[in-house]
């Protein structure tokens, strides 16, 4: 799988993978697998503005690509029974693009901003008065007939998602009253979603063909639901129609996914650091010119799950190869005096 594959899909290759994609997404929170302290938390805060009939707080999900951020905002807005108007932070270039779309807003209603840490600094001030007090001010006219006009706005609520929490401004932070950190899932909630997807496509599926495509997705259901439609093809054309895990296995071999969910990428990187770097410690930007792939890509896309899942460490020094990681690739464990 390409860095490219990995990204956020939003425009699905075609419709009709966005028409499945759209149906294999949880409607309501108790259809959602997976991050339970975000949906404990936010089924309360829901349940109160409900019942006091106000919108619902800004909400910001931040983590890793591919965990269910956009669902998830979706989830809220049916569950707020509003509606939801989505957007992404580069896709607003002026503030005039924002001020449109905050004019469309009826009360309550929820505005998705994706990838919120792109949006341009001046887009983002018009959002900190529309966030604290629902109104905006904007200039209209020039020179000198220039003059402010105070626009109010209805309650609504910001939702926005950041695979980067890091580089949103402290007053855009602040302003957001929850604020969720998405999780990396478990296998065995991979595996219930694998096997709800499953049953969303009809395709008729074992338990331990479920297991097989959950503990290759890198604990990310995006990856997960992409796997399953490849192993689906593969079982109808060269298996017997039934995702068994023989038929995953052998599908996942195929798309050269391992038995950790490591792909030609993983791969590469970890090999570049044991081959040319002995293991590390080495630098991100020094490993990305090395792969020949972007910095921001191995730091958000590859290097976060490698590290959850015990394959590198971090060090001040830079990064280096687990004995974990070394074991995974066939190397054998560097003694001490190899380093
Ligand atoms: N499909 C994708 N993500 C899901 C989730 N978290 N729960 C249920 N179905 C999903």
């Amino acid at each position: 799988m390409s860095a490219e594959d990995r990204m956020i899909s939003a425009d699905a290759q075609n419709e009709e993978e966005a028409v499945i994609e759209k149906s294999l997404r949880p409607r309501w929170l108790k259809q959602y697998i997976g991050q339970d302290k975000i949906k404990r938390e936010l089924s309360i805060y829901i349940e109160a503005a409900k019942k006091r009939e106000e919108a619902l707080d800004h909400v910001l999900l931040y983590g890793p690509p591919g965990l269910g951020k956009t669902t998830m905002a979706m989830v809220v807005a049916n569950e707020m029974a509003v509606n939801i108007r989505t957007t992404s932070g580069p896709a607003i270039e002026k503030s005039g693009d924002l001020v449109a779309l905050l004019n469309e807003l009826e009360p309550g209603d929820v505005l998705f901003i994706d990838e919120i840490h792109r949006m341009p600094r001046l887009v983002e001030e018009v959002l900190y008065s529309a966030m604290e007090d629902y109104y905006i001010d904007i200039i209209v006219g020039e020179g000198a007939n220039a003059h402010p006009v105070h626009f109010p706005l209805p309650p609504f609520t910001l939702v926005g998602a950041t695979t980067r929490a890091g580089m949103l401004s402290a007053p855009l932070r602040d302003r957001f009253g929850i604020v969720a950190h998405m999780e990396y899932y478990s296998v065995d909630e991979l595996k219930e979603i694998v096997l709800r997807s499953a049953d969303v496509l009809q395709t008729p599926i074992h338990e331990e063909g479920a297991l097989e495509v959950a503990r290759r997705s890198r604990g990310t259901p995006r990856i997960a639901n992409r796997l399953l439609k490849r192993v689906r093809d593969f079982a109808e054309v060269e298996g017997s129609g039934v995702v068994t895990s023989e038929a995953a296995s052998e599908a996942l071999e195929l798309l050269r996914v391992d038995a950790e969910g490591l792909d030609s990428l993983d791969h590469r990187m970890l090999l570049t650091m044991i081959e040319m770097y002995n293991g590390g410690p080495v630098g991100l930007s020094t490993l990305a010119a090395n792969i020949g792939e972007e910095t921001e890509t191995i730091a958000y896309m590859v290097e976060p799950y490698l590290l959850q899942a015990g394959f590198i460490q971090r060090t001040p020094r830079g990064r280096v190869v687990t004995h974990y990681g070394y074991e995974h690739l066939g190397f054998p464990i560097p003694t001490d005096g190899d380093k």
